[in-house]
């Protein structure tokens, strides 16, 4: 028998948000009836401009892609407002700058501190570096986090400290000032996750300047509308993006990925319309939400909502379940460590999406 790594032996599978093509073929649906919430995707679909370029660069395929992606540094830094030194791209989505972070960061036996519950693809990918979870706490019922639990966790086996703002699934912010309470406790890099930040109107890239141990991850999946094009990128200071390009897959963004990041960017039009109609369509979730009676929602600065349903007394395993019936996909929140199972996730959709998301929802929990 081939000898397996130890960890990959015992590492339990990740759960990823389900399909439109798995639940289609699982409960016989027709791809196009079936609304999907459980992602976190852009409900309007990619930039016209994106599509424009993919179709462009597509008889191109042929050859390599860029390696060092010096123009989509430029627009990613420009965007952001640091330097292009100060960007690292990942051809995986910010998946892949975390799989970056493991390569450069971890050996084994050093230790992570992430705040439970947050985005589990963390945990699992830094397991396999062999590097040791610790868990803080977020306080889901304020929807803040544990500040106390984080700085508790930290000792010199600390490598890296993970803070998701805004947080998923619970979708509260971090403030700034707590970001920079453990910034100033540690030596640790700390990974401030801004997948979501545009839907928040906020982030922490001012404090770059002042703190050496700052790591920024954001995403193209989210507002941008490319999460099938797979681009990540962080921020940092110039010296830990070298370290981190030392250990990147040199050809990891594709060509189609490299052109629709572009594009994409130039479109501010796009930008400020997802950005715009996300916000509105979480307003509205939010207050429709609100009104059933068993549910409880909690505030949100991001483009999903998280749903308590035990007053419903149904899990959220059975509640996805009922809700996929009628061809609606959420996340059922039950891999999800430090919630019970009675929690679900839902994203934003179109607005018409959204209302019949409300209408079956409220018929499968009030009676
Ligand atoms: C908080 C958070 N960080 C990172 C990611 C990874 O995003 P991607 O790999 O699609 O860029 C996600 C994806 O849902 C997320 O929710």
């Amino acid at each position: 028998m081939v000898k397996i790594r130890k960890i990959i032996n015992e590492l339990a599978p990740y759960v990823p948000g389900r399909s439109i093509n798995e639940i289609a073929e699982e409960y016989n649906l027709e791809k196009k009836d079936i609304i999907k919430l459980g992602s976190n995707e852009n409900p309007l679909g990619p930039s016209p401009e994106a599509i424009k370029a993919v179709q462009e660069e597509v008889m191109k395929i042929n050859q390599y892609p860029e390696s060092g992606l010096s123009d989509l540094k430029e627009e990613i830094s420009a965007y952001s407002g640091v330097s292009p030194d100060q960007v690292v791209i990942g051809g995986d989505g910010a998946d892949e700058i975390i799989e970056i972070l493991g390569k450069t960061f971890m050996d084994p036996g050093c230790e992570f501190i992430v705040p439970l519950p947050s985005y589990m693809y963390y945990e699992y990918i830094l397991q396999t570096y062999e590097a040791v979870p610790i868990y803080a706490r977020w306080d889901v019922e304020k929807n803040k986090l544990d500040v106390p639990s984080v700085i508790d966790s930290i000792n010199k086996k600390t490598r890296i400290i993970f803070l998701c703002t805004p947080n998923n699934p619970t979708g509260g912010l971090i403030d700034k000032e707590d970001i920079e309470t453990i910034l100033k406790a540690t030596d640790a890099l700390v990974v401030v996750d801004e997948a979501y930040f545009e839907f928040s109107l906020v982030n922490n890239v001012d404090l770059l300047k002042s703190y050496s141990n700052l790591f920024i991850m954001r995403t193209f999946s989210k507002v941008l509308g490319l999460a099938g094009m797979r681009i990540g990128y962080g921020l940092s200071n110039p010296e830990l993006i070298e370290y981190m390009h030392r250990s990147k897959p040199v050809f990891s963004l594709t060509k189609l990925s490299h052109v629709a990041a572009l594009a994409t960017l130039r479109d501010k039009n796009y930008i400020k319309k997802s950005t715009d109609y996300s916000i509105a369509s979480r307003e509205f979730l939010y207050t429709e939400i609100s009104k059933i009676n068993n549910l409880k929602i909690f505030d949100s600065k991001a483009n999903y909502l998280l749903i308590d349903v035990h007053d419903t007394g149904i899990t959220a395993t059975e509640l996805s379940k009922k809700l996929l019936k009628e061809g609606i996909i959420v996340r059922d929140c039950t891999s999800f460590k430090g919630l019970d199972e009675y929690w679900i996730r839902a994203s934003v959709g179109t607005m018409e999406d959204n209302k019949k998301f409300v209408q079956v929802l409220k018929s499968l929990v009030t009676h």
